[in-house]
């Protein structure tokens, strides 16, 4: 029998004539990790869903166990042992743990009798396969994501899977449940089930994978052993394009604070915290969730209202108690949810991007230039390399990274003193990632303030000259040039 138990060769897909895949080449073997790299909107998900009998494939051969499969149906690749975690888990929120466990079984098994000891102790069993404990009766769409995902791999492993493939299943993790999958991950590899990992985030594909298969535009541009990549050709693989993480040096920073914060608390949230930014810095503040970061942010956007201390800016005392009167002191804000706060989806790339210049944008009758929108808002398309060739567009047509663009365009076309960026690449590729940093170092060097909050160490280390560490609500560190790393980051963090 063939060393490996899933062999795709040579596999095309198109739809409506518009190539999604093309001749790509991969191999999976049991007990063994093979990650799926690519920037969004490569194919990965397609691919998976090629070997899950969703979709049919137009070209190429599927192998499984040495033997072709000719044409996959949903329903045979369950009895092969092929079980999908996908990203929106496919579970029933209103059902419990131990019915969301039980239900396919009953259903594949053509039950029509309700026996609720057999559900128990098919959901009993199928939870300690990973030694996972959660309350059976929990209902599921009160779980964290966490949780759902662990029970849907529990669901999986019921089904006696050999391959389980996990599209992008990190996504909506904090570090700590990423660390916790990936121990379960390991588990599940070391009992010798193969396991296909979708991700385009490069820490973890190194962190958890033996095989990676890059594709990019459709195409496979690297199969093999993840040993013989450096990140640095894993990145180029993925983007096609050499990516340098240039530290930022800052070179113009003014002597003169332009942002004094002293003292400043805001109850059960931050307390007594003090710091100053000057022009031409770019500033990290990092701690972990709850760390009162994000509240620290918001607080100088006027959307939170601290009791204590005092806000100077340009050497005046202010009182920032609305997004409007930050507006006009000249900070700009860009959310971390920037689908929810910051971005209209249902609405033209063009007017988003206008969207808080649109005094500027009309004439002194209050009528919007159409044309000025377009042209302003095409400005910025060149400059961020955003990727559309309509600004008219919904900027529901654009991918995360592109969507981020927008939201920091839409800020930078005012004018502005200090710029507030929490979590600017959550969720970006690291082609746009690398783009946003640039065109931050940018925005530094011409001479504006820059606060990047974050809890993602390489980017915090790469982009700013100098760092606050915070921890249950206080600065309990801050570092500058060589010191900035991670390891020191990580030592006070903790
Ligand atoms: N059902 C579909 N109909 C038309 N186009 C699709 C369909 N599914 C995927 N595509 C296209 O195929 C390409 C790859 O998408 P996908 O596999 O979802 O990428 P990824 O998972 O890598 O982000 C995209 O250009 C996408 O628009
Ligand atoms: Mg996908």
């Amino acid at each position: 029998m063939s060393e490996y138990l899933l062999e795709m060769t040579e596999i095309c897909k198109s739809f409506a004539g518009v190539p999604a895949l093309e001749h790509v080449n991969f191999k999976v073997r049991s007990g063994k990790v093979m990650c799926l790299a690519g920037e969004n909107g490569c194919g990965k998900s397609t691919l998976v869903k090629i070997i899950s009998g969703v979709y049919s494939k137009d070209e190429g051969e599927v192998v499984f166990e040495g033997k072709p499969i000719a044409k996959i149906t949903p329903a045979e690749a369950t009895k092969l042992g092929i079980q999908v975690i996908y990203q929106d888990l496919s579970i029933f929120p209103n059902l419990t743990v131990m019915e969301n466990l039980a239900i396919n079984s009953e259903i594949t098994a053509g039950k029509k009798l309700v026996n609720r000891r057999q559900w128990e102790a098919t959901a009993k069993e199928a939870l300690s396969k990973i030694g996972y404990h959660i309350d059976l009766h929990a209902k599921m769409g009160e779980l964290s994501v966490a949780d759902k995902q662990l029970v849907a791999i529990c669901r999986a492993l019921l089904f006696d899977a050999k391959l389980i493939i996990m599209d992008e299943p990190t996504t909506a993790l904090t570090k700590k449940e990423v660390d916790a999958l990936f121990k379960t991950v390991c588990q599940l590899r070391d009992s010798g089930i193969a396991i296909m990992f979708i991700s385009h985030k490069t820490e973890e594909i190194f962190e958890i994978s033996d095989d990676v298969c890059i594709m990019r535009n459709g195409k496979n541009v690297y199969a093999g052993p993840t040993s013989e990549l450096t990140p640095k050709d894993f990145t180029y693989y993925m983007t096609g394009r050499e990516l340098t993480d240039d530290h930022f040096v800052a070179k113009n920073i003014s002597k003169e604070p332009v942002l004094k914060v002293e003292h400043l608390s805001l109850k059960n949230k931050f307390e007594d915290v003090s710091f100053e930014l000057r022009k031409g810095e770019i500033l990290g503040i990092t701690g972990l969730l709850g760390s009162g970061r994000t509240e620290l942010a918001l607080s100088l956007f006027g959307l939170e209202r601290p009791k204590k201390g005092t806000i100077t800016l340009n050497g005046k005392q202010v009182k920032i108690t609305s997004p409007i009167m930050a507006q006009k002191l000249k900070i700009g804000y860009v959310p971390e949810d920037r689908l929810t706060e910051g971005l209209c989806l249902q609405q033209s790339i063009a007017d988003n991007i206008t969207l808080s210049s649109l005094k500027r944008l009309s004439n002194s009758f209050g009528l919007l230039k159409h044309q000025d929108i377009i042209d302003d808002a095409s400005i910025w398309k060149e400059k961020f390399s955003i990727a559309t060739n309509d600004v008219n567009k919904f900027a529901s047509t654009l991918s995360g990274g592109n969507q981020q663009k927008i939201v920091l365009s839409k800020w930078l076309s005012n004018d502005l003193d200090v710029l507030i960026l929490n979590g600017p690449t959550v969720g970006v590729d690291v082609g746009a990632k690398q783009d946003i940093h640039a065109l931050v170092h940018q925005l530094a060097n011409d001479g504006l303030a820059v606060i990047i909050i974050s809890d993602d160490l390489s980017e915090v280390v790469i982009n700013c000259s100098r760092v606050v560490v915070m921890k249950e609500g206080k600065i309990v560190g801050e570092m500058t040039g060589d010191k900035i790393s991670e390891d020191n980051i990580l030592e006070i963090i903790r």
